[in-house]
């Protein structure tokens, strides 16, 4: 049976939703129902008839974990204690939408034993906020952040976006400033895609939105300069951790270890097989009920394939890529280090600060 260290779990529910997300969620709570909960810890009985789960790092994401009530959210997470050997757990995060918790969730979260917080904020600019479409400002944000610290979490990242439309460069560098001052343990700073079938893709299309390649750059290039001043390392392209506050279940991901997801949409990849649930969640929860499988997508990965995808996120990250394993790339180390994309360190191959402006261009190349 393969033993899966790393567990994933899709909550799909969102209080509104952001113009620019094409995650699966929904807003309505119609389907946010006891019976999806029993779906969810059902999916892991299931699991542990074909796997051997002992976790090292568990995931709550979505979608908006948080915005399951008080008591739901025991009733989960009391579910999956009584399910699941804990004992080798390192890390379990959880994402938190700013509007979503109080004091006494936060509380419930802790005591449950959740390890790492991962705060939705994107900017600290109303303004920006707004035009996010999110459903809190900057000082509800911060208020959650100084809520999570009072619970007790000591492991809490923020998650930023740049490359908003119509944010300056004075507006980024406030929000760095901004997050600095609250000295978080990790930093994610995503840039703006624009995703097909969203608000976003649409204005972007109608012309109401113009891209800015130039001042995207440069917003990057401050978040570079910023965050590793302020003691934060980048150790892959959008992420920036204190020492030893990197996360171990992304980690995991990049270096291509087999991972279980759970809840409608969520991926699963186990030795060379990949499959995803089910984007519903009403369809889901009744499948999983009636013992019905909830594969929505499966595919058989070549070894190749495989190689190429694990070599695209290595290539992201501090530790890049072992010089042997680029020979399966024949050529490739000598175009990029001739367009100074990529450098030797020592018997690693890892990105050039220009290169990182062009990380997802090398990372194509992989795949
Ligand atoms: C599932 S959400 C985090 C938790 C919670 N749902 C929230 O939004 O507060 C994960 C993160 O992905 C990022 N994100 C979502 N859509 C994005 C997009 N189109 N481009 C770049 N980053 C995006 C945001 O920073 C967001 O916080
Ligand atoms: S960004 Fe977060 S809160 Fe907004 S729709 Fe996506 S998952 Fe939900």
């Amino acid at each position: 049976m393969p033993v899966i260290r790393h567990l994933y779990f899709h909550i799909p529910f969102c209080p509104k939703l952001c113009p620019y997300c094409s995650f699966y969620v929904e807003t309505g709570s119609k389907n946010k129902t006891t019976a999806f909960l029993d779906a969810l810890l059902r999916e892991v009985e299931l699991a542990k008839a074909g796997h051997d789960l002992r976790p090292q790092t568990i995931y709550f994401g979505g979608g908006t974990p948080s915005a399951l009530t008080g008591e739901q959210l025991e009733y989960l997470l009391g579910g999956l204690r009584a399910r699941l050997d804990f004992s080798g757990l390192t890390e379990w995060t959880f994402e938190v939408n700013p509007a979503t918790v109080r004091a006494e969730k936060a509380r419930l979260l802790k005591g449950a034993g959740v390890t790492r917080i991962s705060l939705g904020v994107q900017s600290w600019d109303d303004a920006l906020l707004k035009t996010l479409g999110r459903v809190h400002d900057a000082a509800q944000a911060e208020e959650t952040f100084v809520t999570l610290r009072g619970a007790g979490f000591d492991n809490i990242n923020i998650d930023l976006m740049f490359a908003v439309p119509g944010q300056s460069l004075t507006q980024w560098e406030a929000t760095l400033a901004k997050t600095i001052a609250l000295r978080p343990e990790h930093v994610s700073s995503y840039c703006l895609t624009y995703e097909e079938d969203t608000a976003y893709f649409r204005q972007l299309q109608l012309g109401t939105f113009r891209q800015d390649d130039e001042r995207d750059a440069t917003l990057f290039e401050m978040t570079m300069d910023a965050l590793p001043a302020a003691g934060f390392a980048q150790y892959e392209i959008s992420n920036y951790a204190r020492p030893g506050r990197e996360s171990a279940h992304n980690n995991a991901y990049w270096l291509g270890a087999d991972y279980l997801g759970f809840g409608p949409s969520a991926f699963s990849t186990v030795c060379l097989r990949r499959w995803q649930a089910l984007p519903d969640t009403a369809e889901y929860t009744r499948r999983i009920l009636a013992g019905e499988s909830v594969e929505h997508f499966v595919e058989e990965l070549s070894p190749a394939t495989r190689a190429g995808e694990i070599a695209a996120f290595a290539v992201r990250t501090r530790e890049g890529i072992a010089g042997r394993d680029l020979a399966r790339w024949p050529g490739m180390m000598e175009e990029f280090a001739a367009l100074g994309f990529l450098e030797k360190r020592g018997d690693r191959v890892v990105l050039t600060r220009r290169g990182k402006m062009m990380a997802d261009s090398v990372a194509e190349a992989f795949v």
